[in-house]
């Protein structure tokens, strides 16, 4: 499966370098494919990395991530070629007030899908520092990721590479559960910086 991330920003480096690591060929769609940032990125990505348009990038890739913020998303999002694709959408919305709140009133996942109907689109990614895709495991548990969207194909198959990088997926809705997701992503956020955890945790169902 081919995988082209758009962004190459925290999120988008991290994602490229895990999932290389588990043997994905990736694809950068980047604004600024020839620059030597991006040549760096790729030399720690992996020999076979590419970097590319964005347009082109979307071309190329099965699975395409999108790893851009919030406001280039609103703005890249609906001027591209998506139909037929499976698309992750790994975006969030924070605005700031004294704590991190939400910058949507509904959310990224339900906006950009709907701005793109024939793609076939999970919200996944979003509910934790991106660092830990990493390194899923955490003692003898391993991480789960939360995934919504409504195709069960598309869910099952953004599934399977969750599985792949460690993670125990679990399909939690449709794609209006995004905006559950989406607050999930503030709260961890206000937890790690004003609750005073850090960023080494994730959000876990205990069950009997
Ligand atoms: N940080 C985390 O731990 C974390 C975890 C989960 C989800 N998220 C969410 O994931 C998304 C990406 O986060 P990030 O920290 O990687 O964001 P970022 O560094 O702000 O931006 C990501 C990339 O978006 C591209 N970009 C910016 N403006 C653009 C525009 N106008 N047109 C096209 N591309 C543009 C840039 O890539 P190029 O310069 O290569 O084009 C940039 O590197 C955000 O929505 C964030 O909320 C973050």
């Amino acid at each position: 499966m081919n995988i082209s991330i758009l962004g190459t920003g925290q999120v988008g480096a991290t994602l490229g370098k895990a999932l290389a690591a588990k043997d994905y060929p990736i694809t950068y769609g980047t604004r600024t494919p020839d620059s030597d940032r991006v040549s760096d990125l790729l030399a720690d990505t992996h020999p076979l990395a590419q970097a590319m348009s964005t347009t082109d990038a979307v071309a190329w890739g099965d699975l395409i991530i999108i790893a851009l913020g919030a406001a280039a998303a609103l703005e890249v999002v609906p001027t591209l070629d998506l139909a037929g694709k499976l698309v992750a959408d790994a975006t969030n919305n924070v605005g700031w007030d004294n704590g991190p709140i939400m910058g949507i009133e509904t959310s990224m996942g339900e906006v950009l899908a709907a701005s793109q109907p024939n793609a076939w689109w999970v919200k996944c990614f979003n509910t934790m520092g991106i660092e830990h895709v990493l390194d899923p495991q955490f003692g003898d548990r391993k991480a789960e990721m939360l995934i919504c969207g409504d195709s069960p194909e598309a869910k099952a198959a953004i599934g399977n590479v969750c599985q792949h990088l460690g993670f125990v997926p679990v399909d939690v809705g449709s794609i209006r559960y995004a905006r559950q997701l989406e607050h999930l992503a503030i709260l961890w956020i206000q937890m790690a910086t004003q609750a005073g955890l850090g960023r080494n945790f994730v959000f876990g169902t205990l069950r009997k």
